[in-house]
């Protein structure tokens, strides 16, 4: 795979402990994470013939609803991650989707045929970019003249419950590690709104619409208070905060987590509240 020298950290990150997580908990995350694809797929508004992107696909939830809904129309996933892909490859064939296919690639650069595409759209895999400007600019190209662009990303740590009540927790018990710049590539890259308007106009986007949205979201996807620690504990952010901790300090902090988590726990599972930005754009005419 062709990856830009800025991005080899991403692509070796997503091919190892974060993207088998993912994999093995895959109905988990597309649980928890279904009410901002549908948010992404209702800005997309796809019709029947429509040709998709789906940039930073993961286990392929957006792509496959993608070419449900484009009909005689396709469906490209593409993503760094291979163990990630061959479980959206799984998924498709297991359907029996014939309009839904997987590339595995850099979306920054990838040779995607010039004006090829009616839709790119994303739900959180377009933070991660060394160089978004160049990476918009990319998937620009690909689109056709009045092309769309939707995605998904979220807004602060701060704005964001469900990872500030057990990163409080957390913080108690361990040292929280450097977050680096806020505009640094990973989960808040594009947290500042104004950035991101701007990142898409110098891409050559017009219409550039960004809402702010909230669906409540629940940690793991539902279940008990043990499977949400346990989930969060297992997954890319409990590795990254604990990743430093003795034992018995990893252990605390988790203990911590649970008592931090309790008044969250509802019949549908542990459900806090989330912030994130609906981004609907359009290559001009
Ligand atoms: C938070 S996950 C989201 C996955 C999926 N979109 C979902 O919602 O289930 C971010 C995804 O972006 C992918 N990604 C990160 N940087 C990328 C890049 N430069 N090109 C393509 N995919 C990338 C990762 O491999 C990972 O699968």
């Amino acid at each position: 795979m062709r990856v830009a020298p800025g991005n080899a950290e991403q692509a070796e990150h997503w091919n190892a402990d974060e993207a088998l997580h993912w994999v093995a908990q895959q109905e988990r995350y597309s649980a928890m994470l279904e009410p901002f694809g549908e948010l992404v797929l209702e800005g997309a508004a796809l019709r029947s013939g429509d040709d998709v992107l789906d940039i930073g696909c993961g286990c392929g939830d957006t792509t496959l609803a993608a070419a449900r809904a484009a009909t005689t129309g396709t469906a490209l996933g593409v993503d760094l991650s291979e163990p990630m892909l061959t479980r959206a490859r799984e998924r498709t064939k297991r359907e029996g989707l014939t309009n839904a296919r997987f590339e595995q690639g850099d979306a920054q650069i990838h040779p995607f045929p010039d004006a090829g595409l009616d839709v790119a759209l994303s739900r959180f895999g377009v933070m991660f970019f060394e160089d978004p400007h160049a990476a918009f600019a990319n998937i620009a190209r690909a689109l056709r003249p009045a092309g769309r662009l939707s995605f998904a990303c979220w807004q602060g740590l701060e704005a964001n419950e469900w990872l500030m009540v057990p990163g409080v927790a957390v913080a108690a018990h361990v040292p929280l590690p450097d977050l680096g710049e806020p505009d640094a590539p990973g989960m808040f890259a594009l947290a500042d709104r104004d950035r991101v308007a701007g990142i898409l106009a110098e891409a050559g986007f017009a219409d550039i619409d960004i809402e702010a949205a909230g669906p409540p979201l629940l940690i793991g996807g539902g279940g008990t208070l043990d499977d949400a620690v346990t989930f969060m504990r297992e997954g890319g952010i409990g590795q990254a905060l604990l990743a430093d901790a003795e034992p018995e300090e990893a252990e605390r902090a988790v203990e911590a987590v649970r008592d931090a988590l309790k008044p969250y726990v509802t019949p549908r599972g542990v459900e806090l509240g989330s912030a994130v930005w609906i981004v609907n754009s359009r290559r001009p005419t």
